[in-house]
């Protein structure tokens, strides 16, 4: 998307740099080291003498394999690198030792790879030690391979004129094979691999590049344990702060967002008040891949009399989406079905609990239930009866009021006569569910995401949204409805998911704290890490079932805008919200490897939500990371689609954030919008501390300075359940009575209850003018005109105090009160919370940041 500023400056230095005695040209051998579980990628070596090789870097990763899941795949074996007669190079690989595929690649200069394709050219066997020849006169390269097969190996061969579309695979012989391959030692090591000769500049270019890489990643490891040292002079820094509100520029308003996923227990569990763990007998092995056997259809439950049993039956269930329910076989009255929550069911003394159950009678004639909640001891909490059902599924009804505050309270579901019962969708809700919603959330934790003022919502996913293989796609439609007729999933997070807390509750929960929803749907691929059934990206949706994927997606807006005649506007209505929920945004597709697949996919769904939804704004994909091929394909696909945002993703440690203030400066006003959807800072252990926090502080005030074209922005992720973590560092943490923000989630509350719609910028002289020291003083001012309130941000990073002196008198903010809020304390501080108090300003006004420190001073602008 930018001009590759770095490429450009290594060209230069390249060609500036050619030294009298360096050669003309030299030989570059490319091979693969088989380092880290063959995940080495493509490593280069250079010689003047085709003898002695000189490794670049060492073993520096020129270029990675994409295909398949992280841990398994990821590999590349044997590569074959050549240059075109248009100058390009491509390099092939073999991706594994029992696939039918190999992998492609090109680049213009050998550090910046286009993206990668992955196609199948046998039907058994492998495609090993692959080679290519080109064909001068029929213009065609040949591509063959070697194929191991139960033992045998044969030769076959494809061609293509341009590593898109390939002839039908046919046997060959050993004459079609060009045996370049040849062997070299690299540091002390035989290696395998081809040799080219390039000219000394473009080897120059390589070793740069990798020098380049290699300070990069020394400014990422930058960190506040080299403070001590770094700063052991440093005493307080002074600094003259003035704003320039002639060149104040418009943002958004809608910067600070959140991302919910169902991660960390996030939904069941978390935010979904649903008390009952697996009420609908649906948990599965396959949740959890087989690798948890407590993991079936009765997790969670048990009976309270050991002798007894019970049984999972699908005969004739209240829904066929919701095919298990369990079968209490009943010879003596008084055995009860327990349910252990989710570790346990929190009770409030005096709170009411809504009760509900599916349950029919498979023999016997009629019955009812006693429903009771117990302490851990077996101590009667509570108790109701239900109303009688007999031989058909009958919803039941009851609430019960706790007598006792406990963590770990059962529920137990008692039939009160003898005979088959089947009982299915056992379920306990809290009364008191965030703004009072029936199958509502946590109020607890609601809150206090509510508290972030956040604007928007981002949801499922994340990983979510695309799923761990086709299969696992999360389909919006699947998610609205009945609990009962849901269709719930396995979690890519390695657990369940109900869909209890499914579109609907989504879009309310958005209404209820007055937030835009931004759902996310797969852009008709998988995740590209998925490792259930196939290889990560796995060819995406089959071309012919696309129609009615984007039909799906079509949907989903019909659903929240269209009017309550409509087929899914009346769904909606009939779900209770008769009125349209008004989306503005659908972002499509989650840092997906940027292919041919995914291309073709992505444009279907795009052009099919811009002819019908001109007035939807449609958010693309770039990849994982804040460069490399995902990040170029990505920004030059939306450019040329005229994709109106873009959703970027990068997880990096403190000193990327410290080094990289400038990184949307640069960047084109004239394209997409950015949506950073998921960011945060991390650092060894994953903690979420003063350090990562402050970090995201300083980053923000670049990223507010450049809201013009960062629109929106997220935090990731954003809940975890302690002791049901998959992902650290996240912003709020929680347990079934406590929710615990974190430092970080401070920060995300001072921006969104601090947000501005015009920025002014400031300009700031610092006594110590130290690199160091400059990159780790940080200010914003914005304004807004909501409240006309002017608002400075101002970020200390360093361990000295910053004695500043503030001139605002470019405004009027003669003798006004405003509101400080400080947050800060020592790197490792987990639990800092920020101060509020009212401070006296004037136009020009001292106030001195605290070290390792985050100030919000929020002025009246009369
Ligand atoms: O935020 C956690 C995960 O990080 C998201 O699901 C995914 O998009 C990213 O890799």
């Amino acid at each position: 998307m930018k001009i590759n500023i770095i490429t450009f400056f290594l060209l230069f230095l390249a060609t500036v740099s050619l030294r009298a005695n360096e050669p003309d040209s030299a030989y570059v051998f490319s091979y693969t080291c088989g380092n880290n579980n063959n995940t080495a990628g493509l490593n280069f070596a250079w010689s003047v003498d085709r003898e002695n090789w000189h490794a670049i870097g060492p073993e520096f990763r020129f270029l990675a394999s994409d295909f398949g899941s992280w841990g398994s795949q990821k590999k590349m074996f044997n590569p074959f690198l050549f240059q075109d007669n248009n100058g390009l190079w491509h390099c092939l690989w073999t991706l594994n030792d029992d696939i039918q595929q190999f992998a492609h690649a090109a680049s213009t200069d050998l550090y910046n790879w286009k993206r990668q394709s992955y196609p199948e050219v046998v039907e058994a066997g492998n495609v090993a030690n692959i080679e290519v020849a080109f064909d001068e006169q029929n213009k065609e390269y040949t591509i063959t391979w070697m194929n191991e097969n139960n033992g045998s190996e044969k030769i076959f061969k494809t061609t293509t004129n341009d590593f898109k579309t390939y002839s039908a695979t046919e046997e060959a012989t050993k004459a079609d094979r060009l045996n370049l391959r040849e062997t070299v030692l690299v540091d002390g090591e035989v290696q395998t691999g081809v040799i080219n000769k390039l000219s000394w500049n473009e080897i120059d270019a390589l070793i740069k590049w990798n020098e380049w890489s290699r300070f990069h990643e020394q400014q990422r490891a930058d960190n506040t344990s080299l403070d001590a040292e770094r700063f052991k002079n440093l005493k307080t820094v002074d600094a003259e702060i003035s704003v320039l509100p002639e060149n104040s520029k418009t943002i958004s308003d809608m910067l600070i967002g959140i991302f919910f996923e169902d991660i960390n227990y996030a939904a069941d569990g978390g935010l979904y008040a649903e008390l009952v763990q697996n009420r609908g007998f649906e948990y599965q092995l396959s949740d959890r891949k087989g690798s948890d056997m407590t993991w079936t259809a009765k997790k969670a439950w048990s009976l309270s009399d050991d002798e007894a049993s019970f049984a999972i039956d699908t005969v004739a269930p209240i829904h066929k989406n919701n095919k298990h329910f369990a079968v209490l076989d009943i010879e003596k009255p008084g055995v009860a079905l327990v349910n252990e929550g989710f570790n346990g069911i929190s009770l409030k003394q005096g709170e009411k609990y809504n009760f509900s159950v599916f349950a029919k009678m498979l023999n016997g004639a009629k019955n009812n239930l006693r429903v009771a909640l117990v302490d851990e001891n077996g101590e009667v909490l509570t108790e109701v009866k239900t109303k009688a059902f007999s031989g058909n599924w009958k919803k039941l009804e009851a609430q019960l009021t706790a007598t006792k505050t406990t963590a770990k309270a059962k529920l137990q579901v008692i039939p009160q006569e003898a005979g088959k019962v089947a009982l299915d969708m056992i379920s306990l809700f809290p009364e008191n569910t965030f703004k009072n919603r029936k199958n509502g959330l946590r109020a607890d934790l609601a809150q206090v995401i509510a508290d972030m003022k956040p604007r928007f919502v981002r949801f499922p996913g994340g990983c979510v949204a695309h799923g761990d293989g086709l299969e696992n796609i999360y389909h919006w439609n699947n998610t609205v409805g009945p609990l009962e007729a849901r269709v719930p999933q396995r979690n890519i997070w390695n657990y369940h998911q109900t869909a209890g807390l499914g579109y609907y509750e989504y879009f309310q929960f958005c209404e209820d704290i007055d937030a835009e929803p931004v759902p996310v749907l797969a852009a008709g691929v998988p995740c590209q890490n998925s490792s259930c059934g196939g290889h990560g990206q796995q060819g995406g949706i089959p071309m012919c079932e696309m129609d009615a994927y984007v039909q799906e997606v079509l949907d989903l807006i019909e659903w929240a805008n269209g009017d309550k005649n409509t087929k899914w506007g009346k769904i909606r209505a009939e779900a209770g919200h008769p009125e349209p929920f008004n989306l503005k945004y659908i972002g499509i597709g989650n840092e997906d490897l940027i292919t041919d697949v995914f291309e073709e996919r992505f444009t279907m769904i795009y052009n099919a939500v811009r002819e019908q939804y001109p007035e939807i704004t449609v958010i693309g994909t770039v990849g994982p990371f804040y460069t490399g091929t995902d990040y170029e394909e990505g920004w030059e696909l939306a450019t040329k689609l005229e994709v109106p945002m873009v959703d970027e993703h990068y997880y990096q440690p403190p000193g990327w954030f410290i080094h990289n203030q400038d990184y949307y400066d640069r960047y084109d006003r004239s394209k997409s919008k950015v949506y950073l959807g998921e960011y945060a800072a991390h650092l060894p252990g994953r903690p979420n501390n003063i350090e990562t926090a402050l970090s995201e502080a300083l980053y923000l005030t670049a990223v507010e300075r450049n809201a013009d074209v960062v629109t929106m922005t997220t935090y990731a992720p954003l809940l975890a359940k302690e002791g049901f973590t998959q992902w650290n560092p996240d912003l709020i943490y929680f347990n079934n009575e406590e929710v615990h923000p974190t430092v970080g989630y401070y920060v995300q509350k001072l921006y969104g209850n601090n947000a501005g719609d015009s920025y002014i910028p400031s300009e700031v002289k610092l006594s110590d003018n130290s690199e160091a020291v400059r990159k780790r003083v940080a200010i914003s001012v914005v304004k807004d005109s909501k409240t006309n309130d002017i608002i400075v941000k101002l970020v200390n990073l360093l361990p000295a105090e910053v004695a500043a002196k503030i001139d605002l008198s470019a405004f009027e903010v003669s003798d006004s009160e405003a509101v400080l809020s400080v947050l800060k304390g020592n790197p490792d501080s987990k639990t800092a919370k920020p101060d509020e108090s009212i401070i006296s300003v004037a136009e020009k006004f001292d106030y001195t940041l605290p070290a390792y420190s985050f100030s919000v001073i929020r002025i009246k602008n009369q």
